[in-house]
């Protein structure tokens, strides 16, 4: 089924209700995604992106709805990732004369998914197409969230197509940001900026002030997943300035692994502390939740508190994505402690302390440690650590 953003321009992507990880099995999606394509009719006929393969078919039932897909002239592949390109060859059998339009990292990232000889066209910022009505004018976007990445935005309609920036994994049955409910969308909004956009917040910045400077009025920003912003559609963009400039709130997260809950004792009573000075934690056993969830506790916090009993003179192994992942996501504005218990050697705490120096991530105290089950005076210890956690969380 398709839907008419103005006249003319249809969304012709896809609904995918069931998935349920993104990036191979990286990034959890608990409700669903969208695949966003955008057919532009005018003198020309333009599609903006594509969806992924095994939905190839019913991008071409789609556009058929429209058009013959032969009609296609120019095909614009803001972004090579293969949840958008996946069906380019499908359409491109169908209209294998259309020019295909990338940015100049896109002309590399497009021809090394696919390897064939289509006509690429590069664009860079400024650049225009000129369509018949209208024109496409290009924005290259790099690190939102790839090198390749550019936007499109549609002169007259005044519709920005985002590709993957201001979009949601969230699978709705109507299309605009409107018609949504509006918690779930903006859970979903921060799930995906939090885990796809975080390391690229200054560029995320400068991208929105640029976009804004050019001062090109905006009624609609169609990104490639999710819900199609049209009421208030800088809402997003203004949300992502805000995202992108990493401000944490006076609060904590504590993430931990467990054998044998002497370290899950720790963490309780750390929270303790925590609370006693006023201030709100969440803690999150890691080897239970779902991690990119707990990823948006972390970016939501100021102060991050890891534990994990000694193992194999390591940490628990179930602890070590989330640290791979506090790593890559380059959080700003944070503070780190570490805990955890041990029987024989007890190097979990200075692990999880070199995570945090690798991350960047300055300690706010040096970390406590619990030989064997906590006693009642190592619980003590734990409340008074989460205290001292709690003053320092408030005291910026
Ligand atoms: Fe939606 Fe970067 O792919």
């Amino acid at each position: 089924m398709v839907t008419k953003l103005k006249e003319g321009v249809y969304w012709v992507g896809v609904v995918d209700w069931d998935a349920r990880h993104f990036h191979g099995q990286e990034l959890s999606m608990r409700r669903g995604t969208t695949y966003n394509a955008y057919l532009i009719c005018d003198e020309k006929t333009v599609l903006v992106d594509a969806v992924a393969e095994p939905f190839q078919g019913q991008l071409i039932a789609n556009i058929s709805e429209i058009i013959a897909p032969a009609e296609i002239d120019i095909v614009v592949a803001n972004h090579s990732e293969s949840d958008h390109s996946g069906a380019l060859p499908a359409v491109l059998r169908h209209a294998p004369d259309a020019a295909v339009v990338v940015s100049k990292r896109g002309a590399e990232s497009v021809e090394g998914h696919y390897h064939r000889p289509w006509n690429f066209r590069k664009m860079q910022t400024g650049d225009r197409i000129d369509i018949g009505r209208q024109e496409l004018l290009f924005v290259e976007a790099p690190m939102l969230h790839w090198p390749d990445s550019m936007f499109t935005y549609l002169t007259g309609d005044n519709i920005l197509m985002s590709n993957d920036a201001f979009g949601q994994h969230y699978a709705t049955a109507l299309r605009f940001n409107d018609q949504v409910n509006q918690d779930e969308l903006y859970e979903e909004a921060l799930k995906y900026y939090v885990n796809i956009l975080t390391p690229f917040s200054g560029a995320v910045a400068r991208k929105i002030d640029e976009l804004l400077a050019l001062g090109l009025p905006v009624d609609v920003i169609a990104p490639s997943h999710g819900v199609i912003w049209r009421s208030d559609p800088l809402q997003i963009a203004n949300k992502y300035k805000e995202w992108a400039a990493q401000k944490p709130e006076n609060r904590a997260v504590i993430l931990y692994d467990t054998m044998w809950n002497a370290t899950r004792r720790m963490a309780e009573a750390i929270g303790q502390g925590l609370a006693e000075e006023g201030v709100d934690c969440k803690l999150i056993h890691v080897g239970v939740s779902d991690r990119n969830d707990a990823l948006v506790e972390v970016f939501k916090s100021r102060t991050i508190v890891l534990g994990s009993p000694t193992f194999n003179n390591g940490l628990l192994p179930g602890i070590m994505p989330i640290l791979e992942d506090i790593k890559g996501l380059k959080f700003k504005h944070k503070l780190g402690a570490a805990f955890g218990s041990y029987g024989w050697s007890g190097e979990a705490v200075k692990i999880i302390e070199k995570h945090f120096e690798d991350s960047k991530i300055p300690l706010a105290r040096e970390g406590i440690r619990c030989k064997w089950r906590p006693r009642s005076e190592d619980l003590a210890a734990c409340r008074a650590f989460g205290k001292a956690l709690g003053e320092a969380t408030k005291s910026d």
